[in-house]
Order: structure tokens, then sequence, then C-alpha cells
């Protein structure tokens, strides 16, 4: 495709007009659908097309995301869903919450982005409301965009601070796509297809099991490979919602406090309230030596992440150069007037409460359908095949093809679920945290004429 600037110019004026339109009509919406669909085949990625067929295909129309409120979204022709899926843990608060919006807007209208020179507010604020809301004696923070980001800053701290380079990470564990966290994710779809990655040594142990992690510690000090830290999430999300035993992250602070090995919990989708409690870290009281932030801290309106420890460990961020790690982009106004808002929304609703809440409704009434419809379930998992805690809930299949065709009943149901990003084994259950009881009871109800369609 040649160059083309004026095609550019009156196509962005298009849409300008469209993005300011207040509505759009059905003749409207469905040439957004047919040009969105174009655009991604021809300028995305066709590969996204084909593979969500089951869950954007919803009728004659495919299903275009347009507005949201709750955990309610509608499609550009106004169809409705209920979100069960919360952006992968990024709509806690569920879409566009009006105070963490009205932030936005607020602080778009003083100044969107910093100035990189001078000080800016608002970062100093979210920084200070990190410290108070984190575990342990974490203090200082470093704001970004993204999770991989968060987690990238918090593998490249632990080497600085450490100055050692191995870590124990485990396996089916996700922490990002770019380089560092990619390195440290326990799955060959994603690691193997770009090569070598990060240098040092990395050692994938089984999750859950804590003495697999002590023995791979007490191997690297036997033979000599330093390492920096153990990074783990305190329930992994993407492999499905997996929950460690109770004396797992207990065991993982004793043994890195022994071993002189630094632990850093990545919270990027488990943080803010998603699990039951504010940190899956809280779970068992466990403070770990850096935190890794993300998805819901933005309120599901603005991107933002963050990297967090404490101040023995930030020495390293300070001196004797403080600007060793900086963004330009990241944790501008805009992000942390918005993540300012979710912090307060998140601790005034108790929205962690409510997940424990809503998960002790929900969980077990999965659990009586998986009974009913065991044919198709995966008993390794939980002895049922229904896993999670709060509102981070996985339902593992025995059959893709019958994951498959749940989401794409739930959704043709208007329900939106979603598989661990390449496969419908699992389905995960994962709401904005202010999905109401009648929603879930929805839910339950489309749930079941799925299954009994399957
Ligand atoms: C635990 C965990 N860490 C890191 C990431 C990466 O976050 P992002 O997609 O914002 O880069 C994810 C994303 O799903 C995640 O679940």
């Amino acid at each position: 495709m040649s160059q083309s600037l004026d095609e550019a110019l009156t196509y962005s004026r298009r849409w300008m007009d469209i993005i300011r339109q207040p509505s759009v009509t059905e003749e409207e919406g469905k040439q957004i659908i047919e040009e969105s669909k174009r655009n991604f085949a021809e300028h995305f990625n066709q590969g996204w097309l084909d593979y969500r067929k089951s869950v954007t295909e919803a009728g004659d129309w495919a299903a275009t995301e347009w507005t949201g409120e709750g955990a309610i979204f509608r499609d550009v022709l106004g169809r409705e869903y209920i979100d069960c899926l919360g952006g992968y843990g990024l709509l806690d608060l569920g879409w566009a919450h009006p105070d963490v919006v009205a932030n936005v807007r607020a602080q778009l209208n003083r100044t969107p982005m910093p100035s990189q020179e001078l000080i800016d507010p608002l970062r100093g604020v979210l920084a200070r409301l990190m410290a108070l809301i984190t575990p342990g004696d974490i203090k200082y923070s470093f704001f970004c965009a993204s999770g991989t980001e968060a987690v990238e800053g918090a593998i490249k701290l632990a080497k600085m601070y450490t100055r050692k380079s191995g870590f124990i990470v485990a396996l089916k564990a996700f922490h990002g796509k770019t380089m560092g966290s990619l390195s440290m994710m326990g799955k060959a779809d994603y690691r193997q297809p770009p090569g070598t990655l990060y240098g040092g040594p990395i050692y994938h142990v089984p999750f859950g099991d804590a003495d697999a992690v002590e023995r791979q510690l007490d191997i690297c000090a036997k033979v000599g490979i330093d390492i920096a830290a153990v990074l783990m999430e305190p329930i992994q999300g993407e492999a499905g919602a997996i929950v460690p035993p109770d004396d797992f992250w207990p065991r993982l602070r004793e043994m890195t406090k022994q071993y002189g090995v630094l632990l850093i919990a990545d919270e990027v989708q488990t943080g803010m309230g998603r699990t039951g409690k504010l940190w899956g870290v809280d779970h068992w009281d466990v403070q770990p030596d850096i935190l890794a932030a993300a998805k819901s801290l933005g309120g599901g309106v603005m991107p933002v992440s963050a990297f967090c420890s404490t101040e023995e460990i930030w020495q390293v961020m300070m001196y004797p150069n403080p600007f060793i790690h900086t963004t330009t982009t990241g944790g501008g106004a805009l992000a942390c007037s918005a993540a300012i808002a979710a912090i307060n929304v998140t601790l005034r609703e108790k929205l962690w409460e409510q997940a424990a809440e809503k998960g002790n409704y929900l969980i077990p009434k999965l659990k009586a359908l998986a009974a009913r419809y065991s044919q198709f379930y995966d008993a390794h998992y939980d002895g049922d095949g229904i896993t999670g805690r709060g509102l981070l809930i996985g339902m593992h299949f025995q059959d893709p093809e019958v994951g498959y065709k749940v989401a794409a009943g739930l959704f043709k149901r208007g329900v939106l679920v979603a598989g661990t990003l390449t496969s419908a084994h699992t389905i995960r259950i994962e709401p904005p945290l202010v999905i109401t009881y009648e929603q879930i009871d929805t839910v339950l109800d489309h749930l079941e004429d799925a299954l009994a369609a399957v």
C-alpha cells in the first residue's frame, strides 16, 4: 500500500466526526461493522477475526462494541450483552465508571500529559496512594501503561537490587508479552516462536508446588547460580484461575528470605479486589518485596500500571542515576487521574468484598451445573472442573470444542465469556465486580441453556 496522505487526512476527519457524534443510526452502525471488519482483516490481524468467530458473530452482523456501563455493554447496533469477561480483569469497576470518567474529563481540560521536567502532582498522589494500599513496607512506585511494562520494571528492579540474574517462575504463568515478561511466561505457544529471550537463567516449576520451588532454590545455591527473584501470580489467571494450596505463598515468603532472594507478586490481574481481597497475596497475609499492578488500576478507563517496592530496594532506582528507569507516555496526568478515582471507588465500594460475596454465590452454582453436566467438565481441576476465587473463575472442559460451543452459545444468548487467549479448554468467568445478582442469575440461566444445547 503506497503512502496516501490525502486519504489519511479525509479518513481521520470522517472518524473524528463519528467519534464526536452522540449516537449512530442502524444504517451507520452496519457501515461501521463492515468497515471495522475490513480494517481488522487488512490492517490489523485477520487471525483475530477468524479465531474470535464464536464470540463475534451474533446473527447476521458481527458484534462490534460501542458503549457500556456497569456489567452491560452494547454493540454498534444496540444489542446488549452481560460482560462476564471484564476485559480479562481490566473492568473491575465496570464499563466507563462515572467517577473515573469524570476525573479523566476534568483532568483532560487541565493538562492531559506531563511536561517531563516539572513536578506533576498527580503522579505523587498516586504513588502515595499505592504506598497506602499495598501490603507491607511497599512505599515507592513507578508508573507505566501496560501490565507487561510493570513486570519488566519489576524484573529489572530485582536484577539491579540483587545484582543477580536468575528467576524462578511457574509453569503456565502469564506475565505479558514483551521480551522480559515473555521469558518468564510458562507457555511454549508464546515463548517458542520468537526464539532466544532473556539471557539469564530462568527456571519454570509447577505452580502451587512449594517443594519444587525450594528444590530449585537449593539446586541453584549448590551449583552457584544466582537467583534474583521468585516471580509468580498469587492466583494464576490466564492458566485458568488456578488457586495454589494455602501454604504456598507463606512458604514462598519464608524460603525466599532464607535464600536471600526477592519475592515478586504479579498482581496485574488479581489486584484491586478481583479475587475477594484487595491484593491476591492478602489471602495469605504475605508481603512481597515487589508488586506489579495494572489492568483495573486505571478503572477500566485509562491504561495505567505500576511496579512498587520498599524504600530499601528502591534505592537503586534513585541513586546514582534517578533516570535509570523512565517512560515518556506512561503515568501521565490522565492515567493518574483515572487511577486515583479507581482506588477511591474500589475502597469506597469495598469492591473486594463484593467480589468475595458474589464469588461465594456464583461458584457453588457453577459447581452444581458442572455436576449435572459432568460429562463435559474436566475433573482434574478441583474435582469438578470449576476453579477460582472471588470473581476470577475458570470452567475447565475435557474437550476444547465443548468450551468453544459453550462460549458461542452464551454469546448468542447475550453473555460474553472467553477462553484463555488461544484455548477454549478453559472458559473464564471474570465479570466486572459491580455485576448485580440479577445479572449473575441471568448468566447462570443462559449457561444452563447453552450446556443443554451442546
Ligand atoms: C498476571 C498478568 N501479568 C501480566 C499481564 C500483562 O498485562 P498487559 O496485557 O497489560 O501487558 C497479564 C495480562 O493478562 C496478566 O494476567
